[in-house]
């Protein structure tokens, strides 16, 4: 491992075995402002130019081949082992139905900060989170049946709808967890969130992407903070027309007295090509010019 740290002014809430703690400095959550949601953080890798993914070359979508860094993956999975939950967005879903066209369970692969989770924080089961408004997802995929995680899916009514009479052709009823959040195929992402802390008990939310559902995040003032691998390679423009590479920060614009702005918490690197941000999300700034 290169992981180093040259900045961390994080909170030390965790009790971290101490060659973890050596290599990564103290980590931990600060209270909740809003107790009546997860701590909501996001975690991305991006080139120098902020795009997250090839997206249209099929095979080389995700965020793996954006980092290509071991260390990334080990601090993927640290975050990983500290959420009570993760979500990811169902495109994100149906983008990376790899390896073998079955995709990914996004369970944590480093046996210590699995066993660390399951042993020292007694989180449980990696619970794995995907929003659907309609409902459209492959219940065949990986998730759906791996034994490391518990795969649970927010959707609305419609959505449900789709999923329930997916369930029961496949004879899997029961088989997937399903949170229905409203009518019609938008999820309120407030209402979500408060469901998700109030009735399930979820304090700790890690959103893994994409885009999009960080965008929507991030407009409705819901992000608390941001993990961000820079993988110091440009990634540019797609090579298709009509599909374009996203930013980590889907469709968002503002102006300059509405730009979040977002303070730094840590700052670690791994030489010679990636440096990795703990930010936290403060919101517009007012300044005299
Ligand atoms: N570099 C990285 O670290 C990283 C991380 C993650 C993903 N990625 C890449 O990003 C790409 C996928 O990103 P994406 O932006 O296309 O997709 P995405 O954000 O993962 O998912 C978008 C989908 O989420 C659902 N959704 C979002 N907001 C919703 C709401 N309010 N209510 C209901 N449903 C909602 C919708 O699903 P339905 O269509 O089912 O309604 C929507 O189509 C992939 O190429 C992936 O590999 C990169």
């Amino acid at each position: 491992m290169d992981l180093q740290v040259c900045y961390n002014a994080g909170e030390d809430t965790f009790p971290l075995p101490q060659h973890i703690r050596e290599r990564y400095g103290s980590f931990g959550f600060p209270a909740p402002a809003d107790a009546g949601r997860p701590y909501l953080s996001s975690n991305f890798v991006m080139g120098l130019d902020g795009r997250a993914s090839f997206k249209e070359l099929p095979g080389h979508v995700d965020g793996k081949t954006v980092s290509r860094s071991r260390d990334d993956q080990w601090l993927m999975d640290f975050l990983r082992a500290h959420h009570d939950a993760q979500l990811i967005g169902a495109g994100t879903l149906r983008d990376e139905a790899n390896p073998e066209g079955r995709g990914w369970d996004y369970g944590i692969d480093d046996e210590e900060l699995r066993r660390y989770r399951e042993e020292t924080l007694r989180l449980g089961r990696q619970k794995v989170l995907v929003l659907s408004g309609s409902g459209n997802i492959d219940l065949t995929l990986r998730l759906f049946s791996s034994p490391r995680v518990e795969p649970w899916i927010i959707t609305a009514r419609d959505g449900h709808e789709t999923l329930r009479s997916q369930l029961k052709k496949l004879g899997r009823e029961g088989t997937v967890k399903i949170v229905s959040v409203g009518d019609g195929a938008q999820v309120d992402l407030l209402a979500a969130m408060q469901r998700l802390r109030q009735e399930h008990g979820i304090r700790t939310l890690l959103c893994e992407g994409g885009p999009t559902l960080y965008g929507e995040f991030l407009k409705n003032r819901l992000i608390d903070e941001d993990f961000r691998t820079m993988s110091c390679q440009v990634l540019g423009e797609s090579t298709e027309p009509g599909i374009d590479r996203p930013t980590a920060y889907g469709q968002v614009s503002y102006r300059p007295e509405t730009a979040p702005w977002f303070r730094l918490i840590s700052l670690h690197h791994a030489l010679p090509h990636h440096a990795f941000f703990r930010l936290r999300y403060e919101g517009p700034r007012t300044f005299q010019d």
